[in-house]
């Protein structure tokens, strides 16, 4: 019999890509989520392109009677955990909202599941738990440190699992610290669906050659980088939602807890992503270079190894497809999900 996961936050960008590839891999998917960065259209859209229906629950990670609820009418065998918020500068005005949701939404969820007897859990954390990487390429064994709120909660519940599992050996959970995610489904039809003025580069690129945004602001030209910009390690978001998959296999083989990072291992420059923007779009993205913005750091790239071995787990696409599918996206969805949204 098919397995049946429960996907919270899985209306959102990560979300719904790795609904997809659950699908394509024969899982049973039940996704929770207040659409409080998200939209309903998202989950209409991975039943379009999967043909399949896709049980929702609309509500809130931190409503402990509704995961009583969903956990008591679905036979849930294992849980990925991609709910939470994820804006650094919002995290720095509003801590106790982000702690509340990420860190106290990830405890109700944790009691719920024990008290189902459900013990594997995919979390979404990021490399921004390596703060300023010490060394690079960024080996899962680094210290690890945090400069605001957002870090921080990513960090606390890493902390607070590792307990959990220390109390309780039968628990299995992957930390999947994402790098850069980027890109969208080759159809075009599902992708990142920012709110507001975009805070990452890749949406805030697109915007700029879809004519939305006059043009970027290069955060820093003077970084001991090769151009001076800063270095990140963008990956598919097809590649993540792989990996998630891989990870789920292997917590059948009751692994215990472990941090893997989830990177392509290369790092590219901001004005290697303009660069290769423009290539793929056909369009020129007018740039300006600004002062750095607070809190960045000049380079980070991960050490994919661990995820190669542990999961059998290798980023396959490259830069041109990370921008050929995000402008796809951003072509067939000018405005989003939202079809009204003039801003
Ligand atoms: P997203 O905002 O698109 O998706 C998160 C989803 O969770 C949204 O659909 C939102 O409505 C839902 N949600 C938020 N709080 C909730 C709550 N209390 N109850 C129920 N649903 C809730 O973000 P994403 O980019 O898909 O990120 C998914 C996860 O990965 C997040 O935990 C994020 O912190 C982490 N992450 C993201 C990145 C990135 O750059 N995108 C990098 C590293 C880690
Ligand atoms: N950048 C610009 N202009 C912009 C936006 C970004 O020059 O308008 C630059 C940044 O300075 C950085 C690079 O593009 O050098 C990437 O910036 P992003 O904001 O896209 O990504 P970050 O690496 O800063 O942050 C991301 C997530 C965080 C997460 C962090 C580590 O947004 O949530 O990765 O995982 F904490």
């Amino acid at each position: 019999m098919s397995q049946t996961i429960l996907v919270t936050g899985g209306a959102g960008y990560i979300g719904t890509h790795t609904c997809l590839k659950l699908f394509e891999a024969g899982y049973e998917v039940v996704v929770l989520d207040n659409f409080s960065n998200s939209s309903p259209e998202a989950l209409r859209r991975v039943e379009q392109i999967s043909g399949r229906a896709v049980v929702s629950v609309e509500g809130d990670i931190n409503d402990a009677a509704l995961l009583e609820r969903v956990f008591a009418e679905h036979t849930i065998d294992a849980v990925i955990h991609f709910a939470g918020l994820k804006a650094v500068g919002e995290s720095v005005q509003q801590p106790l909202r982000y702690y509340h949701n990420n860190v106290t939404g990830t405890l109700t969820l944790c009691s719920a599941m024990k008290r189902a007897g459900v013990r594997d859990l995919v979390f979404s954390s990021s490399a921004t738990v390596y703060g300023d990487p010490a060394s690079l390429p960024v080996r899962e064994g680094l210290p690890t440190s945090a400069t605001n709120p957002y870090g921080r909660s990513k960090l606390m519940v890493e902390e607070l699992l590792a307990d959990v599992h220390k109390a309780d050996a039968t628990w299995n959970v992957a930390l999947l610290r994402y790098f850069n995610p980027v890109g969208a489904h080759p159809s075009g039809l599902i992708g990142e669906d920012p709110r507001d003025v975009p805070n990452n580069l890749m949406p805030y690129i697109a915007q700029v050659a879809v004519g939305r945004r006059s043009h970027l602001s290069v955060f820093g030209a003077d970084y001991p980088t090769p151009d001076g910009t800063g270095v990140r390690d963008y990956i598919h978001v097809m590649d993540l939602a792989s990996g998630h998959l891989k990870a789920l296999q292997w917590l059948q083989s009751k692994p215990g807890i472990k941090a893997i990072n989830l990177g392509t291992g290369k790092g590219y420059s901001v004005l290697d992503m303009i660069k290769a923007f423009e290539k793929a779009s056909g369009k020129r993205i007018a740039y300006q270079l600004v002062e750095r913005r607070p809190g960045d750091v000049a380079s980070c790239y991960a050490d994919a190894q661990l995820a190669a071995s542990m999961l059998g787990w290798r980023a396959e696409l490259g830069l041109d497809a990370m921008c050929t599918d995000s402008w796809r996206w951003q072509v067939y969805n000018p405005n989003g999900y939202d079809t009204d949204n003039e801003e």
